[in-house]
């Protein structure tokens, strides 16, 4: 039996830290409103230089030092994203080409806030198959390009960054499971509306539109389902999790996961204060930021989770 195990994370936040303080200056809101309703404090955004794959190749680059990897023995890279540079390529092209690797697999996953998830699951299919050995998984957001900065329902959420993490093929685990799941049927409830064709966005425009408390619900209820289909698939009990990596989008949703798992909170890792909602690179951060500060050791039990528009969400649970 093949397995992919994760050898080397990375991530990289913009350098430009914008507090609730600063956004009160310019929007009606207010730093209690945004901490007691969401549990985020700040949040990093990108400048008007940078691109999503200028992020994804820091984080990239990060990880694969850490793996002791080189970019040529790469033979799969996927990227989570939903703000890519351009049209086509693919983001993960563009990233294949500054790493200088030449013939890997390499394409995009659209899935919102799950693209990690939904990218590694992918990721660990290829390996378990054989068809890939070293793969590259990253998710990179610049989504403060499609925020709306006088919403005030929506921008005081998100923030930007990247994530990456390299996978190996090895004969033990490694990614124990991975669980995708997708409606359709929700996407008015979260979504970016707008179409490019001559040569301009048409049938609305390019800023996310939310009903943020249908999203609530709905990401409480599928994310629950999740993990515990997880737990059932491995015949786990929830008390064997050493971390839950949840995606950070609300402290308030993170905290109806943990409770449906019985999990207490210092067994979750937690950045939204500090990044707010990264959508694809949120889960990858966390994970990277709590295996560098030494809370992730060889040998844990982790459980990954994410929910984004789509609908899409799923679980990963790892032997780190
Ligand atoms: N500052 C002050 N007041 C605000 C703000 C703000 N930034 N934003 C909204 N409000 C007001 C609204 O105008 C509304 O006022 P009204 O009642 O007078 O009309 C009220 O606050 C909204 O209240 P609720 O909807 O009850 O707020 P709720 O407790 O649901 O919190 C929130 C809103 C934070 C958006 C929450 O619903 C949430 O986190 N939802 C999930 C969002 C999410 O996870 N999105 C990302 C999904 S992942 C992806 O793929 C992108």
């Amino acid at each position: 039996m093949i397995y992919s195990k994760i050898i080397g994370t990375g991530g990289y936040l913009p350098e430009r830290r914008v507090t609730n303080a600063e956004l009160v200056t310019r929007i009606d809101t207010s730093d209690e409103w945004i901490v007691e309703r969401t549990g985020i404090r700040a949040r990093h955004l990108a400048d008007a230089s940078q691109t999503t794959c200028d992020l994804a190749e820091m984080a990239a680059r990060r990880a694969l030092e850490v793996a002791g990897i080189s970019p040529a023995e790469l033979d799969l890279i996927i990227l989570g994203t939903t703000t890519p540079d351009m049209i086509y390529p693919s983001t993960a092209c563009l990233l294949q080409a500054r790493l200088g690797n030449h013939g890997a697999t390499a394409f995009d996953v659209q899935a919102v806030c799950s693209g990690f998830i939904y990218a590694i699951s992918i990721a660990d299919k290829f390996i378990k198959t054989g068809a890939a050995k070293h793969a590259l998984v990253v998710g990179a957001d610049i989504y403060s390009r499609i925020l709306d900065w006088q919403d005030r329902n929506t921008c005081v959420l998100f923030g930007d960054g990247a994530g990456a993490c390299v996978l190996t093929a090895s004969d033990t685990p490694g990614i124990l499971s991975t669980h995708l799941h997708a409606d359709g049927a929700y996407h008015p409830l979260l979504h970016v509306p707008g179409t490019v064709a001559q040569g301009r966005i048409q049938n609305g425009d390019g800023f996310t539109k939310m009903h943020g408390s249908e999203v609530f619900k709905f990401a409480v209820k599928v994310l629950s389902d999740v993990v515990e289909e997880a737990l059932r698939f491995n015949q786990l009990d929830s008390s064997a999790i050493d971390w839950l990596i949840p995606h950070q989008a609300n402290i308030r949703i993170i905290q109806a996961t943990a409770k449906k798992l019985k999990l207490p909170m210092d067994k979750v890792i937690l950045t939204v204060a500090d990044h707010g909602n990264t959508s694809a690179a949120s889960v990858p951060l966390a994970l990277d930021i709590a295996v560098r500060d030494g809370r992730i050791k060889r040998g844990d039990l982790l459980m990954l989770e994410g929910v984004g528009g789509g609908f899409t969400w799923g679980a990963v649970v790892v032997r780190y």
